[in-house]
Formats: C-alpha cells, structure tokens, sequence
C-alpha cells in the first residue's frame, strides 16, 4: 500500500507554533514519526508540506494511479479550499482528513471543513497522533 500524506501551511513550523494548541513536537519529528510508523507497519508512505494552495493542488493530481491513499490536514486551507475539494475530487484516490487540534472547539471559522464531505473520514483533535490513526484506517479499510 502506498500512502501520501499532505500538509498545508504552517504546519512546518510544529513545536514553534501556539504550542498549547499543537503541541511541542517538531515538524522534523512528526515526519520521522509517520515513516517509522509507516515501516513498521509494511507500507510505503511519502510526506510533502506545503505553504500554497497551488502547490498543494498538484500533489494531489500528481498522486492520481501513483497512490491508494491520502491522508490530508490542509490546515488553513480547509476552511477555505475549493480547489483542494475539486482535486480530491478529480483523482478520486481514498482520502482520510486530519486535524492536530479539536477544531470544533475553537473558532466558529474552524468548524467548516470545504473537504469533509469528500473524504472517507476525518480525525480530529487526536494531536499529531491523528496521523498514525489514518493509517491505521487505511490498513483496515482497504
Ligand atoms: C489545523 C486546524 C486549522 O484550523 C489551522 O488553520 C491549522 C491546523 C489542525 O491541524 O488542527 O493550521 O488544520
């Protein structure tokens, strides 16, 4: 099984940012984290990060017949994409939404998701163990 795991802006700067929303781990550490966890589990996983809309939009359409999977937190960018949406939409590969954070429970602005109705499912203020919970959808349900 392949997997590509995306992440929008400022996700990067995990362990500087609101840490007592996020978290103190590191970007660096999360991605190690998602590949060890990946390897251990027997599958292949690749990990990108993106600030722009448009960069994240070509890794989704570069991912069509190369993924079985996405798992996705565009960060900011959920609550506003319909690009995003539609180039889910377009390759139509399995995708699991994450949120580090309870998103429900913050700003009313956080609650919409513009990708929700798309993905198989979303998980949501598991902190950066959300990641490893997607792949474990993924090894279930595929
Ligand atoms: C986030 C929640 C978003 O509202 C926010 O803009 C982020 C991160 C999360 O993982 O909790 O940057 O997607």
């Amino acid at each position: 099984m392949k997997l590509l795991v995306i992440n929008g802006p400022n996700i990067n700067m995990l362990g500087v940012r609101e840490k007592n929303i996020y978290g103190t781990k590191t970007y660096k550490s999360l991605v190690s984290e998602i590949r060890s966890y990946a390897k251990k589990k027997h599958i292949s996983v690749s990990v990108t990060q993106s600030n722009y809309e448009g960069d994240i939009v070509t890794a989704i359409q570069k991912a069509y017949k190369k993924y079985d999977g996405i798992i996705i937190n565009p960060a900011a960018y959920t609550h506003t994409s319909i690009a995003i949406l539609d180039a889910l939409k377009a390759v139509n590969i399995k995708t699991v939404e994450v949120h580090i954070s309870n998103v429900n429970k913050r700003e009313a602005f956080r609650r919409k998701s513009m990708i929700k109705s798309y993905c198989a499912k979303s998980i949501i203020g598991k902190g950066t163990n959300g990641y490893l919970l997607a792949i474990d959808y993924f090894l279930k349900d595929i």
